[in-house]
């Protein structure tokens, strides 16, 4: 079955051997996949994404993409580079206080020509959201929804083949380990372990959400995908594996934690992490090493989604170096 799919990514993005950090942390051999290069303004998780849900915006003729998230949301950051590049008009919806000054991905935003709706009150913004939609409609435009997170079926197959593409590099490793939030990357990768044979196992560190949520919403949102390559898979919580132990401070809050999985990805290997995503996976796979969950002589691979540009935002920059 043809999937719509454009090719603008920077595929196959690399896999690098994090040996001095390896050597630091005294536990298993760490790698990392690169998706933080995968290209379209500073690259992370949403290209893969953003390459199959454009195609469907084309394809049904919308010439306005709408999508919400965080204030310094960098789903949003590449949605509106992805809207500039092809042609479409872009509306964030972003939750927050409009700051005083731009920074990072607000700021970028902008430059892309974005139109940006801030909402205070998280609890408002499925049905700003809704509303944003519904006057594009009445105002004579086609929207394209493009759902948080780029984590729809559709987005999901942005990682789905992305399995097949390390599958094709031919490394080993026996975890991947990453970042999951709205559920995207954890449910291509899961639904991609299943068709292309990947034998290892895939922990997604949570970053904002309880481990059982995670678990139902993952199944789901890899069974819908499921359909779209020819024939449903019903996928269940105990095919996710989920850790929610470094999520409890709430999204975005930057704990010791990430100040030191940035800093020793930073010192160790040139390597820079976001505070927000990468951050916080990266803190839960070094405790998890620390702790003995992985065995010695296994391999894991720590899939970098991107993020570095949150880095800057104001709300960050100052509690990098206390
Ligand atoms: C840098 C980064 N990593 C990971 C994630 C989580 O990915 P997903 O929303 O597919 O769970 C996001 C989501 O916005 C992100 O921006």
């Amino acid at each position: 079955m043809k999937i719509p799919r454009l090719k603008f990514a920077h595929l196959p993005t690399p896999i690098e051997s994090l040996d001095k950090l390896s050597k630091v942390l005294g536990g298993p051999r760490i790698l990392v996949k690169r998706d933080d290069q995968t290209g379209l303004a500073f690259g992370g998780n949403k290209t893969r994404k953003l390459e199959f849900l454009i195609a469907e915006a084309q394809e049904q003729g919308a010439n306005l993409l709408i999508s919400g998230g965080a204030l310094q949301s960098n789903h949003c950051r590449q949605t509106a580079a992805a809207a500039a590049r092809y042609g479409f008009d872009c509306t964030l919806v972003l939750t927050g206080e409009k700051p005083e000054h731009a920074s990072a991905n607000f700021l970028l935003d902008q430059l892309f020509g974005a139109e940006i709706v801030t909402v205070t009150d998280r609890k408002d913004r499925d049905r700003i959201l809704q509303e944003t939609f519904d006057n594009a409609v009445k105002a004579g435009k086609k929207p394209y929804l493009v759902p948080y997170g780029g984590s729809s079926p559709t987005g999901a197959m942005g990682y789905t083949f992305a399995v097949e593409e390390f599958m094709y590099q031919n490394v080993h490793a026996d975890w991947m380990v990453f970042g999951t939030s709205s559920g995207g990357t954890h449910a291509g990768l899961v639904l991609g372990q299943r068709v292309f044979g990947y034998e290892g196992k895939i922990l997604g560190i949570s970053i904002d959400e309880p481990e059982a949520q995670l678990k139902a919403h993952v199944s789901e949102l890899a069974s819908q995908a499921s359909e779209k390559l020819g024939e449903r898979i019903n996928f269940t919580h105990d095919d996710v594996l989920a850790n929610e132990n470094y999520c409890q401070a709430g999204y975005g809050v930057f704990g010791e934690g990430e100040r030191e999985a940035i800093h020793l990805f930073a010192s160790h290997e040139g390597l820079l992490l976001d505070p927000v995503y990468t951050g916080r996976a990266a803190a839960g796979m070094i405790d998890l090493i620390r702790k003995g969950f992985f065995k010695k002589d296994e391999t894991v691979l720590f899939w970098h989604t991107g993020g570095q540009p949150a880095l800057f935002a104001d709300k960050y920059s100052q509690e990098l170096l206390r």
